[in-house]
């Protein structure tokens, strides 16, 4: 029985639309893993998926951490403490990959649970109400200033 992809939901758009396409994206890199089917190739393969996945995770935090000293997001630090243990797990992952297709699948579920989805709702999910907060601030100086 093939492995079931993981699937984006709407509950993990943070309405930042360049966060939410590089979010959507690391799901797709993610999901090459269960389009895979055994042949001579395979650690190849796994390989290759498994780098192309750290590679855009880094590039992605890279690029978030941009956007939270942009907007001033007063938790920084701390997210970028979360980022760099993200990768540390994940070069780990991908430096040790199982070979065996099921179990590798599998593994892939977790790695992605703990560190994609439950990142994006527990962490980037923060960034989405300060995003939101400050509208509302802004729109209060509006107020303020009429
Ligand atoms: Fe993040």
């Amino acid at each position: 029985m093939p492995f079931r992809k993981i699937a984006w939901e709407s509950d993990y758009e943070l309405g930042i639309e360049r966060i939410d396409a590089q979010h959507l994206h690391l799901f797709e890199i993610v999901n090459k893993i269960y389009a895979l089917t055994d042949n001579d190739k395979i650690k190849e393969e796994i390989k290759t998926i498994l780098h192309e996945l750290n590679d855009y995770m880094r590039e992605h935090f890279e690029d978030e951490e941009r956007y939270m000293e942009k907007i001033g997001f007063p938790e920084i630090e701390e997210h970028r403490l979360f980022h760099a243990n993200i990768i540390e797990q994940l070069t780990h992952f991908v430096k040790t990959p199982n070979h065996r297709l099921d179990i590798l699948q599998t593994k892939m579920k977790i790695i992605a649970k703990k560190l994609l989805i439950d990142h994006i709702i527990y962490d980037d999910m923060k960034i989405k109400v300060f995003v939101e907060a400050s509208l509302i601030d802004e729109q209060d100086d509006e107020i303020i200033e009429l």
